[in-house]
Parts: C-alpha cells; structure tokens; sequence
C-alpha cells in the first residue's frame, strides 16, 4: 500500500481532461499539498522518448500489439521511476491518461482484448490502481470534431490516434461507459460538454472527499 493519493484522468480525446488536470494539480497547491503532474504516454525523459515514437503520425505501420506494448513501456518507466516514488513520498499524483486508456483505446478500440491488457498491467504497474478516476465524458463526434479543429489550428502537432475514424471513437466511447458501470466506486463521470469553470466544478465536489 502506498501513502499518497493516485488521481487519474480519463476521456477521449479533445474532452478537456488536461486542463482540468492543470486546475486541481494548482488548487491542490494552494492548499500546501505536494503534487506530481505526469501525463501518457510520457513522463519521465525515456517515457517521453517512447511517446514521440508513439504519436508521430509518420508511424502509421506501428503494429497494433507494438502499440499496445509500446504504451505499457512508458507506463512502466512512469511507475518506476515517478509515480510510486511519489505516493510512497505521501504526494498526490496526477495522471493524464493511464491503463484505462490501454485499455479502452487497444484492449477495445483495437480489439486485443481485456486479458492482454490485464497481463501487462500486471507486469508495469504490479498492482498499482488509481484512488480515483476522472472521466470527463464527451461523445465521439465531438471528440472528433474538436480533434480535427486542433490538428487544422497546429498542424504539427501529434496526430496519429486522432486520425481513427468516427467508428473506433464510438467504440472508445462505449469502451469508457462499460468501465464506468463496472467500476462506479473509482470512476466517476463528469460532463465534458459543461464548460470549463463547471467542470471544474464537478471535478472539485468529487475529489474535496479524498484529499
Ligand atoms: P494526447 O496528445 O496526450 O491526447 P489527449 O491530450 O487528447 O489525451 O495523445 C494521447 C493519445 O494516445 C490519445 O489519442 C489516446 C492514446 N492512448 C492510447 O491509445 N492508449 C494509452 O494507453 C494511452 C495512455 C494513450
């Protein structure tokens, strides 16, 4: 058991999950707690390496089981080498994405398979399980929609999970729901479509428990 408190966050992409990470990790702060703010695929320097590998939209041959080990790569070096250091430090990490989304975007939207990702879970994380999770629920058009704005507004900015089609993001969607139903105890949803300060919110009424 660790001393700190594991928060993550979930949703598909474009669903403002990252600045109303950014926003608890401040107001945490200024309620004099330590807080560690990671994000997946990423982290620490090797982590961040795996995730250029990861996003580069030049990679579109990156084998869908490469993918899947790819992502448990960087959450291993994350685990090791930030997160559990941290909470055994009594901190409060924040996570942008975490095994849900192996688990919702490749054991699902990929279609590998929940025992695959539970497998490796087993091997990175060795029992490590969020506190909390965070989804911040839109639906698929409107991941999509907002997706595409971003990639027109940056054009180099990571574009290779953004570009599946409106199918995958409604099994990724569905994906997150199922997860929410068998889980209700961890992961909570909130609004995604609610603007930011409502969010925040909503995310605020839920973690003010934990903390
Ligand atoms: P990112 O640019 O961080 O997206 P966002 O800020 O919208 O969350 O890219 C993360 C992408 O990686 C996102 O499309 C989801 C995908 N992903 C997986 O498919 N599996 C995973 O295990 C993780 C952590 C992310």
């Amino acid at each position: 058991m660790t001393k700190g408190l594991f928060i993550t966050f979930e949703g598909m992409d474009g669903s403002g999950k990252t600045t109303q990470m950014h926003r608890l990790g401040a107001r945490l702060r200024g309620l004099g707690r330590t807080v560690l703010e990671t994000v997946e695929p990423g982290g620490p320097p090797i982590a961040m390496k795996i995730r250029r590998i990861l996003l580069d939209a030049a990679n579109q041959e990156l084998s869908p089981s490469a993918e899947l080990l790819l992502y448990f790569a960087s959450r291993a070096q994350n685990v090791d080498e930030w997160i559990a250091p941290a909470l055994d430090r009594g901190e409060i990490v924040l996570a942008d994405r975490f095994t849900d989304s192996s688990l919702v975007y490749q054991g699902c939207g990929r279609g590998l398979g929940a025992e695959a990702v539970a497998a490796l879970e087993r091997i990175a994380c060795r029992g490590l399980k969020p506190d909390l999770t965070l989804l911040v629920d839109i639906d698929a058009e409107t991941s999509l929609a907002r997706a595409r704005a971003r990639n027109t507004a940056e054009p180099h900015c990571e574009t290779r999970m953004d570009e599946q089609s409106l199918e995958f993001h409604r099994k990724v969607h569905a994906a997150y729901h199922a997860l929410a139903a068998r889980e209700p105890e961890r992961v909570k949803v909130v609004d995604g479509r609610a603007g930011i300060d409502a969010i925040e919110r909503q995310v605020w009424s839920i973690v003010s428990a934990y903390v």
